[in-house]
C-alpha cells in the first residue's frame, strides 16, 4: 500500500491508510453516456450535473466530439474540454483514454473565451493525464487520405470528422504513438520519436503533405503552457476517489452505437464510448462506478455514413432536422434524422446498465400530429432476436413501429412532469416501460432551466 502511494505526502499516506477500504469506495463516479449515435445532449446534462460537482472528467474520444452548452443565452461549444469547465469551482480532467490535438484544445478554449465569461481561468482548473496520447496534424491529414481512399476503393467512406481520431488510436494500438508525458519530458527525445512516427506515415502515404518542422515548433511552443496542467492521472483519480467526499462526474463523448466494440462497426469511432471506457480511460476501478445515466434524444440522429433503420428520408426527417437544428457541432454537417429506435437504446442499456435516462429534445416533437417509435426489427419477415452485429443485416431490417398521438402544443415552458400534455407523458412512460429504466430528466429546450427533473 505504502509503495503504491509513494507520490503522496506522508500525511496523505496516513490518511489513506486510515480510511482505505477496497470493499467500500469513498467516492463513486457518476457517468453520463450517449445511448444512440451521438449528439443526444450529453453536454447539457453534464453541465447541469456539474453545477455542484468537484471534478468533471473526459475519459475517451477527442475533438471529434462536439458538446453544446447554453448558459445565460451564451452558446459554448466543447470538443476536448469537459463541459463542466464552466463550473469555476470544479476541476476538469482529461484522462488517459482521450486523444488530444493540442492546437485544437487551445483554439477551443480561445473561441469559448470570446463568447462569454464561462471559460475565464480555465487553465487553472484543467488537469491532463500524462498518459493521454497526442493527435498530430499528420494524423488529421492521414484521416482525410484514408477517407479518400475508402471512397475511391469501396465507393463510400466512413464519414469521419477528419480530426485524426482513427489514425491516433491506431498509433496507440501499434505502440508507436506519443503521449503527453513524452512531450513534457526531454524534447530532443520527443523530436526523435515524432520524426520516426511521421516517417512511418509518410512511407505508408507518400502523398501526405506535412510540415514536420513547423509542427515541431508549434508543439514546443505549446509545451510550456501544457506542463503545469499535466498530472499523473492514476494518482489524481485515486486521490479523488479515496479522499474526502467529492462529487465526480464523467462526461462520455460520442455514443454507444459509435463504440469500437459495440457500435455499428465499421461505421464507428475508435474508442470505447460505453461504460468500460470510463475504467480504462481514467484508471477508475469498476467498483467505483456509481450511477450511469444514459442520454437519449426523443428521436434519433446520425452524422456520417452507416445503417440507420428508423431514418426518415422524407418530410418528417426534414422537420426533425430543421426544428432540432440538427447540424454537427464539429463538422457543420447536416445530421440524418428519424424516429426513436428503442431496440437500439435497449441494446445500449444492455451494455451500459443505465441507472436512469435523460430524455432530451422532447420539445422538437411538439408540432407532430403522430409520433412513431421503433420497437422491433424484422429481416425477411422474421423477427430479429437481438441487435445485429452484421451491418449487412442491419441495413436490411424493416422496423415495427408503435404509433402515438402527438400533443401539438408547446412543451417549452413545462418545468415539471405534470406540466406536460398527457400525450407527452404517455410517450415518456412507454419509453420507461419498454426499457425498464426510469426517465429522470426530460429536456424541453436548450437552456439549463428547460430540463425537467422528475425525482
Ligand atoms: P452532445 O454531443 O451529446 O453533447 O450533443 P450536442 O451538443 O452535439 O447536440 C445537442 C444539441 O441539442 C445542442 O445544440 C443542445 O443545445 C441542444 N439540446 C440539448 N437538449 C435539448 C432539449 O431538450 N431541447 C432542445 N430544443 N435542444 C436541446
Ligand atoms: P458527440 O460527443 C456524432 C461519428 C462521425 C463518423 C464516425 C467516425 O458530439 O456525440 P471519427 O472522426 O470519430 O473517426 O468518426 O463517428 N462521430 C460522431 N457523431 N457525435 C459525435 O460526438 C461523434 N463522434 C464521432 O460522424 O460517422
Ligand atoms: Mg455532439
Amino acid at each position: 500500500m505504502a509503495g503504491a502511494l509513494q507520490a503522496y505526502t506522508q500525511a496523505e499516506n496516513a490518511a489513506f491508510a486510515a480510511t482505505y477500504d477496497p470493499q467500500e469506495p469513498r467516492n463513486k463516479v457518476t457517468v453520463v453516456l450517449g445511448a444512440q449515435w451521438g449528439d443526444e445532449g450529453k453536454g447539457k446534462v453534464v453541465d447541469l450535473l456539474a453545477m455542484d460537482a468537484d471534478i468533471v472528467c473526459r475519459c475517451q474520444g477527442g475533438n471529434n466530439a462536439g458538446h453544446t452548452v447554453v448558459v445565460d443565452s451564451v452558446e459554448y461549444d466543447f470538443h476536448l474540454l469537459p463541459s463542466g469547465v464552466l463550473n469555476k469551482k470544479a476541476v476538469s480532467f482529461i484522462g488517459n483514454g482521450v486523444v488530444i490535438h493540442l492546437p485544437g484544445l487551445f483554439d477551443e478554449a480561445e473561441k469559448n473565451l470570446q463568447k462569454g465569461k464561462g471559460l475565464q481561468g480555465w487553465e487553472e482548473r484543467l488537469k491532463i493525464s500524462d498518459r493521454a496520447h497526442i493527435v498530430f496534424n499528420f494524423h488529421q491529414a492521414v484521416d482525410g487520405i484514408q477517407e479518400q481512399q475508402r471512397q475511391q476503393q469501396e465507393g463510400k467512406n466512413l464519414g469521419t470528422t477528419k480530426k485524426g481520431i482513427g489514425p491516433a488510436y491506431s498509433s496507440k494500438a501499434a505502440r508507436n504513438g506519443l503521449r503527453v508525458c513524452d512531450l513534457v519530458s526531454d524534447f530532443k527525445v520527443f523530436e526523435e520519436k515524432f520524426r520516426m512516427l511521421a516517417d512511418h506515415f509518410l512511407t505508408m502515404y507518400p502523398k501526405l503533405n506535412v510540415d514536420i518542422d513547423g509542427e515541431l515548433k508549434q508543439l514546443k511552443d505549446y509545451t510550456e503552457r501544457l506542463r503545469p496542467l499535466v498530472t499523473d492521472g492514476v494518482y489524481f483519480m485515486h486521490k479523488a476517489l479515496n479522499g474526502p467526499s467529492k462529487k465526480i462526474l464523467v462526461e462520455g463523448a460520442n455514443a454507444a452505437l459509435l463504440d469500437i466494440d459495440f457500435g455499428t462497426y465499421p461505421f464507428v469511432t475508435s474508442s470505447n464510448c460505453t461504460v468500460g471506457g470510463v475504467c480504462t480511460g481514467l484508471g477508475v476501478p469498476p467498483s467505483y462506478v456509481g450511477r450511469v445515466y444514459g442520454v437519449v434524444k426523443a428521436y434519433t440522429t446520425r452524422v456520417g455514413v452507416g445503417a440507420f433503420p428508423t431514418e426518415q428520408d422524407n418530410e418528417t426527417g426534414d422537420l426533425l432536422q430543421s426544428r432540432g437544428r440538427e447540424i454537427g457541432v464539429t463538422t457543420g454537417r447536416r445530421r440524418r434524422c428519424g424516429w426513436l429506435d428503442l431496440i437500439l437504446v435497449r441494446y445500449a442499456h444492455m451494455v451500459n446498465g443505465f441507472s436512469a435516462i435523460a430524455l432530451t429534445k422532447l420539445d422538437i416533437l411538439d408540432t407532430l400530429p403522430e409520433i412513431k417509435v421503433g420497437v422491433a426489427y424484422k429481416v425477411d419477415g422474421k423477427p430479429l432476436p437481438s441487435f445485429p452485429a452484421n451491418m449487412d443485416v442491419l441495413t436490411r431490417v424493416s422496423v415495427d413501429y408503435q404509433t402515438f398521438p402527438g400533443w401539438c402544443c408547446s412543451t417549452e415552458d413545462a418545468r415539471s412532469f405534470k406540466d406536460l400534455p398527457s400525450q407527452a407523458q404517455n410517450y415518456i412512460q412507454f419509453i420507461e416501460d419498454f426499457l425498464q429504466v426510469p426517465v429522470k430528466w426530460v429536456g424541453v429546450g436548450k437552456s439549463r432551466e428547460s430540463m425537467i427533473k422528475r425525482f
